[in-house]
Order: C-alpha cells, then sequence, then structure tokens
C-alpha cells in the first residue's frame, strides 16, 4: 500500500505489469483468462473474500459489469451486506440485486454474452478505495470479481461448501404439525474451528387447514393396512413413517374416506413425503396412490413411479388415458415432497419439495376423478412414506412446506471444539 520514493525514470514492478497488460490487450495476448483465476475452486474460495451463487439478470460488457440476483452465500455475508444496500440478516437473499465489476484482467474470463437465467458460483471481494482509485467511483465501493465465476452445479455447490468448512444440510426433519401449520428443521456441521453462517434451518410446513382433512397414516387410522399394521416396517430415524414392501399396501374404500354419503371431491389436493430406498433398485416401479372407480374398472387416477428420477401421474377413463409426467429426484434416495392439485377436474398443479413444478391445463373433465372412488396407497411401492394426507380442497399444494427458510447460528455445530 505504501509507495516507495523512486528516482524519476525507473518502473516499479507494478508499472511493467500495467504496460505488459497493455501491450496484452492491444497486440500480444489473445484474450484469454488469465491462469490464476482459472485455479482449482478451493484456491479460489481462499483467495475471495465473498463467495456466493447468483442467477445472471444482464451482462454489461461496456461497463464491464454483471446485474446478479442472489440466491446464496457461501461466505463473506457481511461484507456483502455492505455494499449492497441491505438492511437486515446478511443471510436473507430475497430480492437482492448485485452489481458486479469486472476488472481488466478478468475481461476474458467471463461470457458476455452468457443467457439471462445462467446460474454461477461468484468470487469477489468489496474494493478498498485506497488500493483500487481507479476502480472505486466516488459513490463508494464497488464488489469486484476475484476468479473466473464458475457454473453452479450440485457438485461445485458441494465442494464450495466443504471449502469453507460446511458438510452438507442434513434431510428436513419430521414436521411438527400433521396439519394447521407446523415447523421442521434442518442441520449442517462446521468441520472448521469456525464456519461463518447458519447451523441451522427452519421453515414452516403443513399450514393447510384441519379440517376435513384425510390422514391414513395418523395413529388410530390404522385399520387399513394390509398386512396388519403391526407388520409393517419402521424408520429408524422418523417416528411417523412407514416402510412399504411390494407386498403391503393401505386401501381405504371411499366409504370411509369421507362423510357418510359424500363423493369424492372435485377438487383436491394431496401431499406426499417419501423416501426409495437403495435395496428397491435399478428402476422403480410401483403405485404411490391410486384413486380407482369401484362401479367402472379402468377408470382412476393414480401417481406412478416412472424410473430414474421420475413419476407420472396417470388418469384413465372413458377409453382414454393421459399421462402428465413429474421431474422428481427419488433416486438420490433422500426425503422428497409431493403436493398435487386437482381442480376443475382438469388443472393439476404440481409443487416438488417445497417449489412448484408445474401446472397443466387438460381438457375440460380430464381428470375426472371418479366420485366412488376407493383409495390405494403404495401398491408395489418399496420405500419409506412419511407423510400421506388428503385435503378437500384446491389449491393448498404450496402449504405442505415453504420455500424460505430462517436461519440460526446453533452453538454445536462445530465438531472440532
Ligand atoms: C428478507 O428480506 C425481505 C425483503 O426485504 C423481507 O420481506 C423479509 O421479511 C426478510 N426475511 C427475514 C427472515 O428477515
Ligand atoms: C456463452 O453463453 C452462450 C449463451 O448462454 C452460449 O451459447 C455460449 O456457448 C457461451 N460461450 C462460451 C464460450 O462458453
Ligand atoms: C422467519 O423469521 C421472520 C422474522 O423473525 C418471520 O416473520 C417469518 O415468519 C419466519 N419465517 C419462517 C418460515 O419461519
Amino acid at each position: 500500500m505504501a509507495s516507495t520514493i523512486r528516482p524519476p525514470g525507473e518502473l516499479s514492478s507494478r508499472d511493467l505489469l500495467v504496460v505488459l497488460l497493455f501491450l496484452c490487450q492491444t497486440i500480444v495476448c489473445d484474450s484469454q483468462c488469465p491462469k490464476f483465476a482459472e485455479r482449482p475452486l478451493e484456491t479460489r474460495v481462499l483467495d475471495a473474500s465473498i463467495v456466493f451463487r447468483a442467477v445472471v439478470v444482464e451482462t454489461h460488457l461496456q461497463s464491464k459489469t454483471l446485474d446478479l440476483a442472489l440466491v446464496s452465500i457461501y461466505r463473506g455475508g457481511l461484507d456483502l451486506a455492505s455494499v449492497s444496500q441491505y438492511s437486515g440478516s446478511p443471510y436473507n437473499t430475497t430480492d437482492r440485486q448485485i452489481n458486479l465489476k469486472i476488472g481488466a484482467q478478468l475481461i476474458a474470463c467471463f461470457n458476455w454474452s452468457m443467457a439471462p437465467q445462467s446460474e454461477l458460483v461468484v468470487f469477489s471481494r468489496v474494493s478498498d478505495p485506497i488500493e483500487d482509485l481507479e476502480t472505486t467511483p466516488p459513490d463508494g465501493p464497488w464488489l469486484e470479481a476475484t476468479a473466473a465465476a464458475v457454473p453452479w452445479s450440485l457438485g461445485v455447490d458441494i465442494a464450495i461448501w466443504n471449502a469453507v468448512g460446511w458438510a452438507g444440510w442434513g434431510e428436513w426433519g419430521v414436521c411438527s404439525k400433521t396439519c394447521g401449520g407446523g415447523r421442521q428443521t434442518r442441520r449442517r456441521y462446521c468441520s472448521k474451528g469456525f464456519c461463518e453462517g447458519f447451523g441451522e434451518q427452519w421453515r414452516s410446513c403443513n399450514s393447510f387447514e384441519c379440517e376435513g382433512t384425510i390422514n391414513p397414516l395418523a395413529p388410530g387410522a390404522r385399520r387399513n393396512f394390509h398386512p396388519a399394521q403391526a407388520k409393517w416396517g419402521r424408520v429408524a430415524d422418523r417416528p411417523h413413517a412407514f416402510s412399504l414392501r411390494p407386498n403391503s399396501y393401505i386401501w381405504i374404500a371411499s366409504s370411509e374416506l369421507f362423510a357418510a354419503g359424500n363423493a369424492f371431491p372435485r377438487e383436491f389436493t394431496l401431499f406426499l413425503s417419501l423416501r426409495l430406498r437403495p435395496e428397491s433398485g435399478g428402476y422403480g416401479q410401483g403405485t404411490l396412490f391410486s384413486l380407482r372407480s369401484r362401479r367402472r374398472s379402468g377408470s382412476f387416477l393414480s401417481l406412478e413411479l416412472a424410473g430414474r428420477g421420475a413419476a407420472r401421474l396417470v388418469h384413465a377413463g372413458g377409453g382414454s388415458k393421459k399421462t402428465i409426467y413429474l421431474a422428481v429426484p427419488l433416486y438420490d434416495f433422500r426425503w422428497h415432497h409431493i403436493a398435487i392439485s386437482v381442480h376443475d377436474d382438469n388443472t393439476v398443479r404440481v409443487y416438488v419439495d417445497c417449489r412448484w413444478l408445474r401446472t397443466d391445463v387438460l381438457e375440460k373433465d380430464a381428470l375426472d376423478t371418479p366420485r366412488d372412488a376407493d383409495l390405494i396407497i403404495g401398491y408395489l411401492f418399496s420405500g419409506d412414506l412419511e407423510q400421506l394426507v388428503l385435503v378437500p380442497r384446491a389449491g393448498q399444494a404450496y402449504k405442505q412446506c415453504s420455500s424460505q427458510a430462517n436461519g440460526s447460528i446453533t452453538p454445536y455445530v462445530s465438531l472440532n471444539t
């Protein structure tokens, strides 16, 4: 920082570098991302005071800046908050826009025609007005890239969390209520003496009203199990979950589903939480749920496993059959949450893991649910089932769990201390 006094005419190494870069940019070198900017991820993490994940909103080659929308912060939350005019928790990423400046050296490290919505991991720091006279504008410090950004992927995500000291998040725990608004938490562990950020998160879950809810897995609703409920496997870490085998299923007659005389509702939302087991192997098969007409054979609405990473919602009736494919990453053998809302007999809205996945509007009455439907759960399915709740109202799918989580810094997250 402090410059040494030297005789006029003598070049410092910094001046030489500037000259070299000038030559590079004008004649000698191709525009290539310099080696230092493409070092291993761990090194890039260590060299940056702020590392975050963001979605590209717009690129500006002229001003050498990127407009980004923040998704999550790996390190440097406080620093980042200091340049993004943001009040509140530094880890609340809601609505946060970020402007990133790319120094001359790193221009070739960024794809300036990158499509909006590309997701990146960005390595950066806050510019220092004393060192960066040229790049820091009068209205305050900037956020500056320190290395080439990398496209976000699950693998990159894990590598970066590991580099900052956090092991991956554990599973979300059981929701504290089966309806009426509960809460669930998840934890992660710090493998260094200190890790920045939250060690525990919570979110709201099952926030639909209890009225009219059908919960075949609830205590006291056990007589529909085949074979007898006592013979079903329990799941070690999940007190309310059952282990289903291909020869076990739950069958509830339509007369028991809703108060006597009531037909199956035209509008409903179905909530499922399940986990596939590795021993179910290869391609998954089986029916997660099926609503089958008593009188009309071949008339049903069902959710079936459809091979790796997919499930399909099948409706059959009146001689035709419709299928909607749902991308569900079941083959990571973790818990997943699926919520399906049906209304007007033709509109299906699907949420997977607390996020909207798709909405399909089919022909009129395409999903005409059999009014005399029996509900069959888990036929030929092999896996763990924690939640299966039916609510006689549409438009509730987003209430299975919130996509926004709140965090807290828990005192026990460090394994080393
Ligand atoms: C996060 O920020 C948003 C936008 O400013 C705000 O509406 C929300 O309440 C904040 N959430 C928390 C948990 O502070
Ligand atoms: C830059 O991004 C565009 C759009 O996302 C892509 O088509 C192109 O291949 C990328 N160029 C390079 C060099 O990665
Ligand atoms: C997160 O915390 C804020 C403020 O404490 C609260 O208003 C909000 O409801 C919480 N969100 C969840 C999902 O618990």
